[in-house]
């Protein structure tokens, strides 16, 4: 999950680099470098810590030359530190970036330092200088020398390198991890994604696996891994890929809570007809054949997966399995059970839940990605992509992306249901009118920020916290227990209220937070009495809940109350003030809210 960036055939392209790493800071914030190539040297500078420390370093020590590569870590194989920073240069010769896994490095290293290759850090990442130093001292060609370091190395990878016999000329190439390669008017450019370019050029490349590149400033040429020439398609990205800005927010995260309106108004859009009727992007007939789904993602993405397979089965009668992405691949999965697999990603990048989709379409399963970007390596590698329009996405924990995928979802439910016969083209419209009003009820519940505070300061000082959630709110209790640790480090935990009394409740003692989610809904009674249990050994329950089901617990410590709403949509309602509560326990806390420690937005690693 780092960043990647390189130039060739610019003026003086630091500066550029600097700026397409701001825009890749997401994937990685552990360290940070720039090279550039000055006549028949390399120039380096790297920091460890946000890009800020990087920048601040190249203020104070300028680098020239018109070609460089960039980096933004975030750290696998090696601590934290300016040396294992990269880039890595190997023999003042050959200097490359990396993201991904090489997975054979130790064998590759052993037989390069017993060959006098000298190694300056504890990476995987630096393997790929001194193959690439030892194939050009071979005279190998720089395609030559791509392609021998490709036969070599095993793992994923997207990397750039840069040879200093070979001014302005970059080889690229890529495997799983994403890469996008800029053209631009006399200059070529390479990134993690489009949008890293995206204030360069909007005509991108986008490599497939295996495949090696060299750029230069008069063109790209594309190989496949024995080194024939491939053509590969020049896509031109939307000119709204840009740099966003928190918009006068404290952070991204607030203001992308405060988006929740909008990213769903716009993602059922995209989920309605030109005739106004919820319809999905998969055609009406195959929608109806479908007789068994596979859900593929990881972190929030998975939990909304396993809200939507209460509304599927519920609704359509279609048997559902939700799958964590990085567990699917694996073990050996019984795929002839179902007929489509649906991966759902933000990023549409997420290295498990891609294996898993590939894994899945291998299997004969009809895919279908859920993505939030556009353009994304699961938007261009699925049979079939039903949209969510959130838009960018910058905090580290999910907020708008995952109210957005359940918005798709239920509107998928709902249309799979009609499709299937299992619901009337009534209800399917009942339930899309429902939806239509999630703006206008989330938009009340962005009103709940001053009532959480005095919550969430309490909550501060906990050293754990349980969430509780019964039925449909069994996931999105998982889901608001996810928000508090990622944020606020705080411990957290989310159980089906149901199954406390089988273990977990050994844990509460006097004072312990439990966040209890509680809807006006069938199991409303049974999710009361679970609370009465925990209440009666000494938890503190703050009760998120909707106005009407408020009373049905009166012994709660604290009580945040949404507008009520439809039962089918309370996961999308109750997540809200989830996300306000762990955001503020976090503000107060001081935690680096957009980008905690040890995360990073787009994990692109297995
Ligand atoms: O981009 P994706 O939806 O594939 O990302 C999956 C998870 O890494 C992501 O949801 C993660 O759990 C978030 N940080 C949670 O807030």
């Amino acid at each position: 999950m780092c960043g990647i960036v390189g130039a060739v055939g610019l003026e003086d392209c630091s500066e550029t680099l600097l700026d397409s790493l701001k825009r890749l800071e997401y994937r990685g914030y552990d360290s940070s470098g720039v090279v550039t190539q000055d006549g028949d040297s390399f120039q380096m500078r790297r920091a460890v810590g946000k890009l800020k420390n990087l920048s601040q370093l190249m203020h104070e020590s300028p680098l020239n030359g018109r070609s460089g590569l960039g980096h933004t870590r975030w750290a696998t194989h090696g601590g934290v530190s300016e040396r294992n920073a990269h880039p890595h240069i190997a023999g003042d010769k050959v200097v490359i970036v990396h993201n991904g896994i090489i997975e054979n490095h130790s064998v590759l290293r052993a037989e390069l330092e017993a060959e006098g290759h000298k190694f300056a850090s504890e990476t995987d990442s630096e393997v790929l200088a001194h193959l690439f130093l030892a194939a050009f001292n071979e005279g190998l060609s720089p395609r030559d020398a791509g392609v021998r370091v490709l036969s070599m190395i095993e793992g994923t990878f997207a990397l750039a390198a840069m040879h200093i016999d070979h001014p302005d000329m970059m080889i690229v190439a890529r495997n799983a991890s994403p890469l996008a390669i800029g053209i631009g008017d006399g200059s070529g450019f390479v990134g993690s994604d489009a949008v890293a370019l995206a204030h360069l050029t909007r005509n991108v490349i986008y490599l497939k696996d295996n495949d090696l590149a060299i750029v230069r400033p008069d063109g790209v040429e594309v190989f496949d891994i024995e080194g024939t020439p491939v053509n590969r398609e020049v896509v031109i990205v939307a000119a709204s890929q840009g740099m966003v800005d928190k918009g006068g927010y404290r952070h991204f995260m607030e203001k992308e809570i405060h988006e929740q309106p909008d990213a769903i108004a716009h993602t059922l859009a995209a989920m309605t007809d030109s005739q106004g009727l919820l319809a999905t992007p998969i055609p009406r007939d195959e929608l109806a054949a479908i007789d068994g789904i596979v859900m593929l993602a990881a972190g929030t993405s998975h939990y909304a997966a396993m809200v939507a397979r209460y509304w599927i089965e519920n609704l359509a009668r279609v048997p559902v399995t939700c799958e964590i992405a990085s567990e699917y691949r694996y073990r050996n999965p019984v795929t002839s059970a179902y007929s489509c697999a649906v991966a759902i990603s933000q990023s549409g990048e997420s290295l498990d839940t891609l294996m898993a989709m590939r894994h899945a379409g291998e299997a004969g399963l009809r895919t279908v990605g859920l993505v939030n970007v556009a353009g994304s390596t699961i938007a261009r590698e699925a049979d079939l992509v039903m949209p969510t329009r959130a838009g960018p996405e910058i905090g580290v924990a999910s907020t708008k992306a995952f109210t957005a995928q359940l918005t798709a979802l239920i509107c998928f439910a709902a249309a799979l249901a009609e499709a299937k016969g299992e619901i009337t083209p009534e209800r399917r419209d009942e339930i899309h009118r429902q939806i239509q009003k999630l703006p206008s009820l989330v938009g009340k519940s962005l009103g709940l920020f001053d009532e959480i505070r005095p919550v969430a300061h309490e909550l501060t000082s906990a050293r754990s916290a349980l969430y509780l959630g019964r039925d449909v709110l069994f996931p999105v209790a998982m889901e608001g227990a996810l928000k508090l640790k990622e944020l606020s480090y705080i411990h957290a935990e989310g159980f089906a209220s149901g199954e406390m009394k089988h273990g977990p409740i050994a844990l509460i003692e006097e004072g312990l937070p439990v966040v209890a989610l509680l809807a006006a809904d069938e199991v409303m009674g049974k999710a009361a009495s679970n609370l009465q249990e925990a209440s009666a050994r000494g938890a503190r329950i703050i009760l998120v809940t909707e106005e009407r089901a408020a009373g049905t617990v009166d012994f709660a410590d604290s009580v945040i109350k949404v507008p009520d709403v439809d039962p089918l949509l309370a996961p999308l309602l109750l997540s809200v003030p989830m996300q306000i509560l762990a955001y503020l326990t976090a503000y107060e806390k001081g935690t680096d809210v957009d980008q905690p420690r040890n995360l990073a937005k787009s994990v692109t690693v297995e």
